[in-house]
């Protein structure tokens, strides 16, 4: 019986602080084998805090944890991944000039040593062990994980994870990085786990998702533990309202059939970028929410970063309003054309400034005096009219990025480009991360800018996001176009799936 295992770990009475942050307020957990046990609640909420000091990566304030019934206070990551807990972070773990062999094995070296020297050839065949024992053997473990995408860095990681064969394996908020082909992987290997008597932490917004693959829901709120819940006690109105301690109803998508204007804003003219993209046509109308999915591979991603100027295109090209050629981002930025990067950390944030800096980056030209001078009132309030309107959890506006949760800092970039008022918005995975009362609040300015005549493309790994918001969808496959929907002719989930595979 799930959820019923031996004790693996246990947390008591547990409390972190950051400064005047309260992250963990007095938390008591009990993980048993054979369970996973998922985490949910909202950004800022204290998941990814408590699952970290656990994997040993932070400590905590006061509490004491157990493992396997002893006192368990690991003093790093490491030895924690040596006595058989791992974790998957949010943020990214790979360090991108290394091989990717070297990452697998960061701080293990000791293993393939002979002498003073590392052997490489048994390291790297280690590594492939471990890449092919994840169903990832395609990757070149002598390359630099640099030379690979967001989702495959993921994946190392995954690989990296499991190669310690842990006994708890913690995941936090993976599956937003992966497209459908990597979410199996890690389904699988989490059910893998559970029932050979290991057990699970997986942490994830998505409560569809949650509900499917989880046994037990601990639901957390400013820090404090509001519920434990068992699979058949599982509701999702009860949970949402748990979460945030108010009722969240419905819908919270776009109720509205109003069309566009025939204008068109963005044209792609039979693009082709250097690894995914063929002969590309795209036309983006005035007041237009064009959404565009696909399933890992088919190149949406990239078709976002080539039509904002960063990615070069070989052949073809982006044009604006018929005149502007679109060809850098410095460009697209110029011309009021705003992109939101699926990899915030590495191309949309700056970790180290602060949440108003990062806002204002996009507000010079706004927030001007004279000449080079900048209106140090007028920034403040555009920083702080975002930092409000998507309720993002910070101690003030000059708190560094870093210091924020992941969804949070997903809510500075939406924020910026909101702040921006940009008339084209090019939004990859915008709610990536980001708690079910934010994303209605995000869709509900996606919409307005909609109404105010801009131009808005979503790509997007969630069926229903693309179905609730959009006026037309286009799917891709291998880099071309299998199929182009309506919301005028009504969507259907099946014909649009039917097109990715
Ligand atoms: N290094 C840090 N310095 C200051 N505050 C921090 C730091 N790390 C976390 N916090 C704060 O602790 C609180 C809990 O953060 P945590 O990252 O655990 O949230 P979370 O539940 O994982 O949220 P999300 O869903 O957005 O990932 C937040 O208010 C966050 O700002
Ligand atoms: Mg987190």
């Amino acid at each position: 019986m799930p959820g019923k295992g031996e004790v693996l770990v246990e947390v008591r009475d547990m409390c972190k602080n950051f400064g005047v942050t309260v992250a963990l307020d007095h938390v008591d957990m009990i993980i048993r084998r054979g369970e996973i046990r998922g985490l949910i609640g909202e950004n800022g909420s204290g998941k990814s805090t408590v699952s970290s000091i656990i994997a040993g990566i932070q400590s905590a304030t006061s509490g004491e944890m157990l493992y396997k019934g002893k006192v368990w206070k690991p003093e790093s990551a490491l030895e924690a991944g040596k006595q058989g807990i791992g974790m998957i972070v949010q943020e990214a773990g790979t360090i991108p000039n290394i091989t990717v062999a070297e990452n697998l094995f960061l701080g293990n070296y000791g293993e393939f040593k002979i002498g003073p020297v590392i052997n490489k050839t048994k390291m790297n065949a280690a590594a492939k062990a471990a890449l092919e024992g994840i169903g990832i053997g395609y990757v070149n473990p002598a390359k630099p994980a640099g030379f690979y995408n967001m989702e495959e860095r993921k994946l190392i990681e995954i690989a990296k994870t499991m190669s310690g064969d842990p006994e708890l394996f913690i995941v936090d908020e993976t599956t937003t990085a992966l497209s459908h082909t990597g979410r199996k992987i890690l389904y699988d290997l989490m059910h893998k786990a559970a029932e050979s008597d290991k057990a699970v932490i997986f942490i994830s917004h998505d409560l569809n998702e949650l509900m499917e693959h989880c046994d037990t829901l601990t639901v957390l709120r400013d820090g404090v533990i509001i519920d434990n819940l068992e699979k058949p006690d599982f509701d999702e109105n009860d949970i949402k309202h748990k979460m945030v301690g108010r009722e969240i109803k419905g819908n919270y998508y776009r109720m509205d059939q109003d069309g566009f204007s025939d204008q068109v804003v963005l044209k792609a003219d039979c693009i082709t970028t250097m690894n995914e993209i063929l002969c590309f046509d795209l036309e983006l109308h005035e007041g237009e929410i064009l959404g565009i999915g696909g399933l890992s591979e088919c190149g949406m991603h990239e078709l976002g970063r080539a039509l904002y100027g960063l990615e070069e295109v070989v052949d073809g090209k982006v044009v604006l309003k018929g005149e502007i050629e679109i060809d850098s981002a410095e460009k697209a930025f110029k011309n009021s054309i705003g992109y939101v990067s699926k990899n915030r950390d590495q191309e949309s944030l700056d970790l180290n400034a602060s949440i108003a800096a990062n806002i204002q980056s996009s507000g010079y030209g706004k927030n001007r005096l004279f000449g080079p001078f900048v209106s140090e009132r007028k920034e403040r309030i555009y920083a702080k009219t975002q930092v409000d309107k998507l309720a993002i959890k910070c101690v003030d506006i000059y708190q560094p990025v870093r210091a924020l949760s992941g969804g949070n800092k997903q809510k500075v970039v939406f924020g910026k480009w909101i702040a921006d008022d940009a008339d084209v918005l090019i939004l990859d995975c915008p709610t990536r991360g980001v708690d079910i009362g934010v994303k209605a609040a995000m869709y509900q300015l996606i919409n307005d800018m909609k109404r105010k005549g801009k131009s808005i493309i979503m790509i997007s790994e969630e069926m229903p996001e693309l179905i609730g918001m959009s006026d037309r969808v286009l799917i891709l496959k291998d880099g071309k176009l299998s199929g182009e929907f309506y919301r005028s002719n009504g969507f259907d989930e099946h014909s649009l799936i039917e097109c990715m595979i």
